[in-house]
């Protein structure tokens, strides 16, 4: 699969494993969304192109890169990819937000479309698309379809713990979108939750059950 990155990084893996305890309460887990959010932002955003100005240093004229090109739009699918939306926004505080709203059917564990709001010009931005978990790939699927529907050409997919399943199924359906995962899980269980997994992501964010 080449249009995916499974990150191999200490601090990552420390809070991913931190994510996964049954006993980290609410407010930590926010925390640790956020952080492991802007990690994978940082390194999801190492390929955006770059152009030389000229500024002026107390010391001399100087050619330096600044960033060039698209515009960025942060499209969280909602809900629990609201919680990761942060992490990359401190990284990159002008992006635009735009939401897709989908809830999976707790029997078929298909997506549904509840609400849908972009940024203008969606179609000349780079699009960054977070969502905690990529369990069949579903959500995601419906949302880089969604996305490619208004006509979006670069679009990134960032999850936390993507199961194997889901992966597959996302990166077969949209090869020319790349996609990052903090950590690639063992199988889905039978009510397609992601094992070991982490639990209901939104849940765990929100504080609801
Ligand atoms: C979760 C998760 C993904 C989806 C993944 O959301 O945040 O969006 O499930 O499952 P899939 O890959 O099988 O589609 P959920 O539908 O539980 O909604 P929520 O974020 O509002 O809790
Ligand atoms: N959604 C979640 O929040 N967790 C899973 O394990 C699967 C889907």
């Amino acid at each position: 699969m080449e249009n995916v990155t499974i990150f191999d990084h200490p601090l990552i893996k420390h809070k991913i494993s931190m994510l996964r305890d049954k006993n980290t309460g609410t407010m930590f887990f926010r925390i640790l969304v956020e952080e492991i959010s802007m990690l994978m932002g940082y390194e999801a955003m190492r390929d955006l192109p770059v152009e030389t100005i000229s500024v002026e240093t107390p010391i001399t004229e100087a050619e330096v890169p600044v960033i060039a090109g698209k515009k960025l739009a942060v499209v969280p699918i909602l809900r629990a990819g609201l919680g990761m939306v942060n992490g990359i926004l401190s990284l990159v505080p002008t992006a635009k937000i735009g939401h897709i709203g989908l809830y999976r059917d707790e029997n078929t564990h298909e997506p549904h479309a509840y609400f849908a709001k972009l940024p203008d010009k969606i179609e000349d931005r780079l699009v960054i698309v977070p969502d905690p978990m990529l369990a069949t790939g579903g959500s995601a699927i419906q949302a880089v379809d969604f996305l490619k529907s208004k006509g979006c050409k670069h679009i990134k997919f960032m999850c936390i713990i993507a199961a194997p399943e889901g992966l597959k199924a996302l990166s077969e359906k949209h090869p020319d979108i790349e996609i990052y995962v903090g950590a690639l899980d063992e199988k889905l269980n039978d009510n397609a939750y992601i094992v070991p997994g982490l639990g209901d992501a939104g849940d765990r964010i929100f504080g609801t059950k």
